[in-house]
C-alpha cells in the first residue's frame, strides 16, 4: 500500500496504531458474504499487520459448528476468495483467536452465551475488549439480532469508553422508507448512532474516496463543478453477469433496490455534494444529506424519469446466456427488472437545470462502473462547420471505478500536420500504472475504519432515509403497474430501447463507457 502524508484518505492506514482491542463477531458465519469478503478481508489485514494486537474474531450462527470446522471453513474461503494466497503463519495467529458459538437469532438464551464466550476472552487475555458486531444475516433476523444485543447488554458495554460496542449493518437497510425507517428505529432503541456503521461497499473503492481527493485537493474541477460548465452527469454501474445462484433473493429486489438506490445514489452524492468543512464524518454525511434532499420527486408516467427493463436471452463472452424469466427461482410473469435508468434533478443553486443519470444493470455488454461528468460546448465560433476537419466532442471528466480503476478526460486536439484538423483525445490515469495493482478490497478498508471507529464511509440512518424518499414512489408506481411498462434488453447489450428514448426526450445519449 502507498503511504503519502498529503493523500488525506491514506490516514486510515495509520490509524490502527490507536485500534482498541476487538472482538469482532459475525451474525452469519455461515453465509456467502462472510466467505467472499468478511474471512478475505480480516485475513488480509491481517496480513498487514492492521488488525489490533488484541484481536479475536467470533463466528455466530444458526448451524452447530465446532471451533475447528469454523476455522476450516474459514481457511477455505481464504484460499476461494482471498486477493492473496494464504501464508500459513498469517493464518495460524489469526485462527488461534477464531472461535464458533451457535445459536438462532431469535434466541435470548444465544446472546447471553455469546456474552460469556465474550467475557471469557476477556478472563483468558486480562483485559477488556471493544464488540464490532457485524451482521450479516438475511434481513428478517437485522431487528431480532439487534433486539437481543440491546436485550443481553451486549450493545452498551463500555457505552461512554473508548471500548464502547459497535454495530456494522450489512444492505439491504429496508426494502422501502417505511421500513428503512422501522429499521432505524430499532437500532436506535439499542445504540447511539455513533456506534452504528451501515454499510455500502461502495464507499470502500478506490476510486470512489478518490472522488473527494480530486474534487477538492485540485484547482482546477472545482470552479467549474457547477451548471454553468457542466451539461449533465452519467453514472453507469453495468455488469455481466446474470442472477445465477441469486434469484430469490433478487426477486425481492430487482436493480433499483439492489443497485440503484444505494450504490449509485452514494455516488451522485459524493460527485454533486458542497465541499464539506473538513473530512470530519459528520461534516461529509452532512452534505451528502442535503444533496440528496434537494432531489425532486421523479415522474413514474409514460415519458416520465424513469425506465426499467428485465434481459432476456443473448450472448455473453461468445456464449448464449438464459432470460432473466428462465434463470433458476424466478417466478413465471414475474416483473422485478433487471435494468433501471433515471434521470434525477437537483434543485439547488449548483445543479438546477443539469440532468443525473443513472443506470444499472445486470448481463450488460460488459462489467464497468464509472462517473462520467459531461461539460458543456465552448462557443463555436472557431472551430466549426467543415465537421470532417473539426472533429469535436464535448470534454468528459470519467471517474472508472472497476475494472482498471482510473480517471480519463476527453480532449478536442489537433492532428499533426500542416492542415488544422482536430481530433477527440483521451488523457488517462490508471492506478494500477502508477501505484501498482495489488489495492486493498472495499471491504479491508470498510472493517478496519469500523474497527477504528471512523464513519467517513458508512452511511447515516438519515441518509438512507433520503434515498428511500425519492425511490419508494418509483416502487410503488412499478408494483402497481406489474409488467406494463416493463422493456427488455437483450443480454449482452447495453439495455433496452426505453433507456434511450429516457435520454433522447432531452437530447442526450448513453455513452459507451
Ligand atoms: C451488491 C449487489 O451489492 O453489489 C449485487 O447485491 C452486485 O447484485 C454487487 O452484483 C456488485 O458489487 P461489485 O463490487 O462487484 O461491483
Amino acid at each position: 500500500m502507498m503511504d503519502s502524508p498529503r493523500h488525506p484518505f491514506l490516514h486510515g492506514l495509520s490509524k490502527h496504531r490507536g485500534a482498541p482491542p476487538t472482538v469482532v463477531v459475525i451474525f452469519g458465519a455461515s453465509g456467502d458474504l462472510t466467505a467472499r469478503k468478511l474471512i478475505p478481508a480480516v485475513y488480509n489485514l491481517a496480513h498487514d499487520n492492521l488488525l489490533p494486537a488484541d484481536f479475536h474474531l467470533v463466528g455466530f450462527g444458526r448451524k452447530a459448528i465446532p471451533d475447528d470446522e469454523f476455522r476450516g471453513l474459514a481457511a477455505g474461503a481464504i484460499r476461494e476468495f482471498s486477493r492473496r494466497e494464504l501464508d500459513a503463519g498469517v493464518w495460524e495467529r489469526v485462527a488461534a483467536r477464531t472461535t464458533y458459538v451457535a445459536g438462532g437469532y431469535d434466541e435470548r438464551a444465544a446472546f447471553d452465551r455469546l456474552a460469556a464466550h465474550i467475557a471469557a476472552i476477556e478472563r483468558g487475555l486480562g483485559r477488556d475488549l471493544q464488540c464490532l458486531f457485524y451482521i450479516s444475516t438475511p434481513p428478517s433476523v437485522f431487528a431480532p439480532i439487534l433486539t437481543h444485543l440491546g436485550a443481553s447488554g451486549l450493545a452498551a458495554r463500555h457505552v461512554h469508553g473508548p471500548l464502547h460496542s459497535k454495530v456494522v449493518i450489512e444492505k439491504p437497510f429496508g426494502r422501502d422508507l417505511v421500513s428503512a425507517r422501522g429499521l432505524n428505529r430499532v437500532i436506535g432503541s439499542v445504540f447511539e448512532e455513533r456506534q452504528v456503521y451501515r454499510i455500502d461497499h461502495y464507499l470502500g473503492k478506490e476510486t470512489v474516496q478518490d472522488l473527494l481527493v480530486q474534487r477538492f485537493a485540485n484547482a482546477i474541477f472545482e470552479p467549474l463543478w457547477n451548471r454553468n460548465y457542466i451539461d449533465s452527469v452519467q453514472i453507469t454501474v453495468a455488469e455481466d453477469a446474470g442472477v445465477a445462484g441469486r434469484g430469490g433473493y433478487y426477486e425481492q429486489s430487482g436493480a433499483l433496490r439492489d443497485m440503484i438506490q444505494n450504490h449509485t445514489m452514494q455516488l451522485l452524492a459524493l460527485t454533486a455534494m458542497e465541499p464539506p468543512g473538513s473530512l470530519d464524518p459528520e461534516a461529509i454525511r452532512d452534505e451528502k444529506v442535503k444533496v440528496l434532499n434537494a432531489i425532486q420527486p421523479l415522474g413514474t408516467g409514460p415519458d416520465g424519469d424513469v425506465a426499467r427493463a428485465q434481459y432476456a436471452a443473448g450472448m455473453i463472452g461468445g456464449g448464449p446466456v438464459r432470460g432473466y424469466l428462465e434463470e433458476e427461482g424466478i417466478e413465471a410473469g414475474s416483473a422485478t427488472e433487471t435494468y433501471a435508468a433515471l434521470r434525477l434533478s437537483i434543485n439547488n443553486w449548483r445543479w438546477q437545470g443539469v440532468p443525473f443519470y443513472l443506470r444499472s444493470g445486470k448481463r450488460l455488454a460488459r462489467r464497468v462502473s464509472e462517473i462520467a461528468v459531461n461539460f458543456r460546448r465552448p462557443p463555436g465560433t472557431l472551430f466549426a462547420g467543415e465537421t470532417a476537419r473539426f472533429d469535436l466532442s464535448g470534454n468528459t471528466l470519467s471517474f472508472q471505478l472497476q475494472p482498471d480503476e482510473g480517471l480519463s478526460m476527453i480532449l478536442n486536439t489537433k492532428v499533426p500536420g500542416l492542415e488544422t484538423r482536430t481530433q477527440p483525445v483521451k488523457m488517462s490515469f490508471r492506478y494500477a500504472t502508477t501505484f501498482g495493482s495489488n489495492t486493498a478490497e472495499a471491504y479491508e478498508r470498510l472493517v478496519l475504519d469500523a474497527i477504528v471507529g471512523d464513519g467517513t464511509l458508512f452511511i447515516r440512518g438519515d441518509e438512507a432515509e433520503a434515498s428511500w424518499r425519492l425511490y419508494t414512489p418509483v416502487l410503488d408506481a412499478w408494483a402497481g403497474a406489474g409488467r406494463a411498462g416493463m422493456d427488455t434488453y437483450s443480454a449482452g447489450s447495453w439495455g433496452p430501447l426505453g433507456a434511450e428514448a429516457l435520454l433522447a426526450r432531452h437530447s442526450h445519449v448513453w455513452r459507451q463507457p
